[in-house]
């Protein structure tokens, strides 16, 4: 039986490295299996949970999906679309923040990170932010999420939801229960300037992550910066637990190449960062300046983004607006 995969993407700039390797290359792979109904969407409601300028919100809208595109989604075999092109994501998001509770919520590590220190000055939406995910899940009776390891605590929140809704109105499996796609190895790539910190869209340094849209010269120069130790690559997975960042340029080389972190351990035991540096930017050029040209070739297309998305809105309004319906009715509207 097909997965009915669903996963969103927030239209924030500066998608990486982090973002291909731990969700968007994963979307492909789902979507290639022709068994499976793929739904991709660009989370601009979610965008707004921290301020946006509108001109940059809209290109960073189609950006998004030219992304998706190069990277080697079909839209032809997917729906993509923007969330609020849909009204039905927010409406939903307000019923299941009724159901909700406020202990789940505050339990929520990413709100925590956002947030900061100030948390009272945090938008009332940042904090909301998972309800407003698991309307997006729930809408399309969703079966598999593919996601960064980032998103594992949203998901346990949203079958929370799910399960409370359908026993609070006795519907039996009405929304159903997704499960996480979390890739087992390289699920949460770090930033290359510190390897216990997250490779982030919103890290002030932009030498820290590798933007998909960087130059080959760009990319090879932050990996040629990117932070490691004095000790030569070590022979086992157990030696690399105190170090960080050589743990995090292997794992990328690794997820480049399909490979397990044994087997590149295994390919560069006992040599120096240079060399293996060399190696991994050769490899990222390879892999990802081809995505890098076709994003900057696809942006000029306006009109052909802009089609993928008006049509993907007419098809998700479809399923979105039934189930909506069904939940008034459940509800007593
Ligand atoms: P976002 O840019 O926050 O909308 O994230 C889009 C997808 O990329 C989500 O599935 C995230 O879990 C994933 N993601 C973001 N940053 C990273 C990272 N550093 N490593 C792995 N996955 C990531
Ligand atoms: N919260 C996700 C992130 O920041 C994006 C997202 C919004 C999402 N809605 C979703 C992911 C639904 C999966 C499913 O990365």
């Amino acid at each position: 039986m097909g997965k009915k995969i669903f996963s969103g993407v927030q239209p924030t700039g500066n998608l990486h490295l982090g973002n291909y390797l731990g969700a968007i290359k994963n979307f492909v792979k789902l979507n290639n299996d022709n068994e499976n109904d793929c739904i991709f969407c660009v989370v601009d409601l979610h965008a707004i949970t921290v301020k946006q300028n509108f001109e940059e919100l809209r290109n960073n809208i189609r950006e998004t999906v030219a992304t998706f595109i190069a990277c080697g989604i079909n839209h032809e075999k997917s729906i993509i679309f923007n969330q609020s092109a849909v009204p039905a994501h927010s409406e939903a998001a307000w019923i299941l923040s009724c159901v909700a509770r406020m202990g789940w919520l505050n339990r929520m590590t990413q709100f925590k990170e956002k947030a900061g220190k100030d948390k009272e000055r945090a938008s009332i939406g940042l904090y909301s932010y998972p309800i407003l995910m698991a309307a997006d899940i729930l809408l399309y009776d969703s079966s598999h999420v593919p996601v960064g390891e980032d998103q594992k605590q949203h998901l346990e929140l949203c079958r929370d939801i799910a399960q409370k809704f359908n026993n609070d109105y006795s519907v039996g499996t009405f929304f159903k229960a997704p499960e996480p796609l979390i890739q087992k190895q390289f699920a949460r790539i770090m930033s290359l300037k510190d390897g216990t910190k997250k490779m982030s869209k919103s890290e002030l340094s932009d030498l820290s992550r590798i933007n998909l849209t960087d130059d080959k010269d760009v990319m090879v120069n932050k990996i040629k910066k990117a932070k490691t130790d004095a000790l030569p690559i070590p022979g086992s997975i157990d030696e690399l637990k105190k170090r960080p960042e050589a743990k995090n340029l292997l794992g990328i080389y690794s997820s480049l190449m399909d490979l397990t972190l044994e087997k590149s351990i295994y390919e560069f035991e006992g040599k120096n960062f240079s060399e293996f540096k060399s190696k991994l930017s050769q490899v990222l050029v390879e892999k990802i300046n081809p995505i890098s040209l076709e994003i900057k070739k696809l942006i000029n297309e306006k009109k052909f983004l802009d089609k993928i998305l008006f049509d993907g809105h007419v098809k998700a309004n479809n399923i979105a607006s039934k189930k909506l319906k069904k939940i008034h009715e459940i509800i007593g509207f």
